[in-house]
């Protein structure tokens, strides 16, 4: 059960205040009856009407977004503007990202505002594959390979890195088989980790981008910028 200022909001996109204000007015029918008390419990069958229109409760909300650079994840940061003000959607200050992605990294992001979803694919207990596409300052010796799956231990940290995957793009610019581009593939999501764990190997990460998520791959109509909820059949795969 709800009340009935709770259920206008979630409903709407009026705040508690108005909600109860248009509820006092006699605006809002529970079951063809005018309720004026803001505090009235709305049951599961219930049908509640603003100005005659019924209204549904919306469900949780999955959004992919292909982030640009010069975003951030965040609501709190001033130099960059964040990656939810690029989202064209009702009440975006209820949302929250499942996972960040640094100022310069580019892709995948999933928002919601479902936090046991989103604990499922942040928490390292779930084992969520996290792929990203690097390029890197200096080529990349293959024998990186059995560093990243045995973990890094990182500066400042206590425990290792979980095993993660490193997988070399063959770069046919580059001599003897050498390359400066890999797949990583990380089941954590620590601190820069992707740049830490090269960091520590005495190379340096220029460009990065997070192209899937568990089987979620980024979607290639996406431009950078561009968002589209997801699918059911998208948010249990990584549910
Ligand atoms: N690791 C990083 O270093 N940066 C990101 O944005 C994501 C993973």
């Amino acid at each position: 059960m709800l009340r009935l200022d709770k259920f206008l909001c979630d409903c709407t996109e009026l705040t508690r205040s108005l909600a109860k204000k248009v509820i006092h007015k006699g605006r809002v029918s529970v079951n063809g009856i005018v309720i004026k008390d803001a505090g009235h419990a709305v049951k599961d069958r219930d049908i509640v009407c603003l100005d005659g229109n019924s209204l549904q409760l919306r469900g949780p909300t999955y959004i992919m977004l292909h982030k640009p650079e010069g975003f951030t994840c965040s609501t709190q940061e001033e130099t960059h503007p964040s990656a939810l003000d690029l989202l064209d959607v009702d009440k975006p200050d209820s949302l929250h990202f499942a996972g960040r992605l640094d100022v310069d990294t580019t892709g995948l992001i999933l928002i919601t505002d479902d936090g046991q979803w989103s604990h499922r694919i942040t928490s390292p207990k779930h084992r969520c594959d996290k792929r990203y596409r690097v390029e890197l300052a200096d080529p990349i010796d293959i024998k990186l390979i059995s560093v990243f799956a045995d973990g890094i231990q990182l500066r400042g940290e206590e425990l290792a890195t979980l095993p993660a995957k490193l997988e070399l793009i063959p770069d046919e610019t580059l001599p003897q088989g050498q390359t400066r581009q890999a797949y990583l593939t990380l089941q954590e999501g620590r601190y820069h980790q992707v740049k830490r764990m090269f960091g520590a190997l005495g190379n340096k990460v220029v460009a990065l981008h997070r192209g899937r998520i568990g089987d979620l791959t980024l979607d290639p109509e996406l431009a950078p910028g561009e968002w589209r909820y997801l699918n059911d059949d998208e948010i249990k795969s990584l549910g």
